[in-house]
């Protein structure tokens, strides 16, 4: 994909030369006021006749086309729907913004015109406008194909999006949005194209040169542990998981220093980076498996945000940790029944060889702690009961401490990507008791999100920890608003906000 430009001018949209100027509808709105009023207007009123007889009713994400055959400026003038007022925000403007400029390539134009939405009616201030604007035009832009031999050259490729406001006084922030949107949409295209490219090119080596390259373009610094440092640092449950593979093993420590004077305000992202999850000895089913090269997203995910928090630079140390590994049924693969032992000493009775993640996350829990963070996010297509619980909506979050928890929830509201809390009673921890070990890794058919998410808690003792199940909300069945089939670089966005989030809160 092409970078496609997004500009912001000021002036008088019916003047602008253009193939299409977009602008828009609430729901239920029969008279047309500001820019589509104007537009409206010079038309003579051939928005309002629309909407009148029923033909644009402002239905979120709806497009009506107008040719305007030489009476104004703009060769078409586009109206798309906002939905209803009361329900307006930047997330809707996100969807919306994406389903227009996708609109306008399918029509083979390149270029277009939109007013900033919201930032008037719509109670948005002018920057978020700005930003959800350009999220939702480059995530809803975003193409993963460089597998097809045939037909790329001849797709056409959106170039360009200026975005008008009447008030010059508006433009500086509404362009720092977009710079923000960028930067954030980037990041998540970045965890989009790493979650789509297939096992057999996105190795836990590639993981480790993808990161090595956002390391070198932003000024990260970055450590890889190979097998053998693992296993000085007594890392059993990580290579228990990686000895089916003849892949070599990546811990992946990725640093952005943004409080250098004040080291204990640090977070810690946690990434499990499965590149390919076929249950090792307790082999998956054939069908779908494939979907298993996505099973890094969390650890992709971890990434991305590094790369987005160090192009936002927030004042707080962010340390990046990956635990790349494959999941294999080689000749040296782990057995149900075998024990492991993790860095942090505690013991773990390997029941099921399919539930990796959270052993290698053990290890890298543990490591992330050894290394004096004192808050901790850890990301992971953990389970399938997530998918059975919440679906493809929101995120599952777990987790030790509710401040953090809240946090994590509240910067998903900013980023539009949804949270839902589930429960840690203590009457849980039983299902992973295990009679041979400290614990066991699969606690059976009940609750399977909430004793994989205890499972994790051995490891990071009282630190303040959050756990997010991503199994879900990693992928999409269908293209819809930002979100793309495939890949959806959930929760990169968040986790650089979190970021921003503490660092102001630790000012
Ligand atoms: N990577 C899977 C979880 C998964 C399933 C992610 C579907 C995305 C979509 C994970 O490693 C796994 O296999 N979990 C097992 C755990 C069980 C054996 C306790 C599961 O959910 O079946
Ligand atoms: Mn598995
Ligand atoms: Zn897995």
């Amino acid at each position: 994909m092409k970078d496609v430009r997004i500009t912001v001018i000021s002036g008088d949209v019916t003047a602008i030369d253009t193939p299409a100027l977009v602008v828009n509808l609430f729901k239920g709105v029969t008279q047309p006021e500001g820019a589509t009023g104007a537009v409206d207007q010079v038309l003579d009123g051939a928005i309002s006749r629309l909407i009148q007889e029923g033909e644009i009713k402002g239905t979120q994400g709806a497009v009506s086309m107008i040719h305007t055959l030489g009476k104004i400026n703009p060769a078409r003038v586009l109206v798309v729907g906002l939905g209803p007022a009361d329900k307006f925000d930047a997330q809707v403007l996100r969807q919306v913004s994406a389903d227009v400029v996708r609109y306008l390539r399918q029509r083979s134009i390149k270029k277009g015109v939109t007013i900033a939405h919201g930032a008037g009616v719509g109670g948005l201030d002018p920057r978020a406008s700005g930003r959800a604007i350009a999220e939702g035009t480059l995530l809803g832009l975003y193409r993963f194909g460089s597998y097809l031999s045939k037909g790329e050259e001849e797709r056409t490729e959106f170039e360009e999006l200026t975005i008008v406001e009447r008030d010059a006084g508006r433009t500086a922030a509404i362009e720092a949005g977009v710079a923000e949107g960028r930067v954030a949409a980037e990041g998540a295209m970045l965890a989009r194209d790493m979650v789509n490219e297939p096992a057999n090119a996105m190795t836990p080596t590639h993981m480790a040169e993808v990161a090595r390259r956002v390391a070198e373009t932003q000024g990260l610094s970055l450590t890889v542990l190979e097998a053998s440092d693992m296993g000085e640092m007594g890392m059993g449950a990580l290579l228990g998981v990686a000895q089916g593979s003849d892949q070599p093993p990546k811990l992946i420590v990725l640093r952005y220093e943004g409080d250098p004077g004040n080291i204990s305000n640090n977070l810690g992202l946690v990434g499990k980076g499965i590149t390919f999850d076929t249950g090792g000895i307790s082999l998956k089913q054939p069908g779908g498996m494939e979907a298993m090269k996505g099973d890094m997203a969390g650890g992709a995910s971890v990434i991305a945000a590094m790369q987005i928090i160090s192009e936002v630079k927030p004042k707080i140390n962010v340390t990046g940790i990956v635990a790349a590994t494959e999941n294999m049924p080689g000749g040296s693969a782990q057995r149900p029944g075998d024990v492991v032992r993790a860095m942090n000493g505690k013991t773990i009775e390997v029941i099921n060889t399919d539930a990796e993640g959270r052993l290698v996350l053990a290890d890298a829990l543990c490591y992330a702690r050894d290394q004096g963070l004192n808050r901790l996010v850890d990301i992971a297509t953990l389970t399938g009961a997530m998918v059975t619980t919440l679906g493809k909506a929101c995120t599952g979050i777990m987790g030790n401490n509710q401040e953090l928890l809240d946090q994590v929830t509240a910067a998903g509201q900013e980023t539009g990507e949804k949270y839902w809390q589930l429960p840690m009673f203590d009457e849980y921890k039983e299902l992973i008791k295990s009679d041979v070990a400290d614990m066991k890794n699969s606690g059976g058919r009940q609750a399977g999100s909430i004793s994989a998410a205890f499972l994790l808690a051995e490891f990071v003792g009282d630190t303040p920890w959050v756990h997010l199940d991503i199994a879900g909300t990693s992928t999409a069945e269908r293209t819809k608003g930002y979100q793309i089939k495939g890949a959806t670089g959930v929760p990169a966005r968040t986790l650089a906000q979190l970021a921003c989030k503490l660092a102001e809160e630790g000012e």
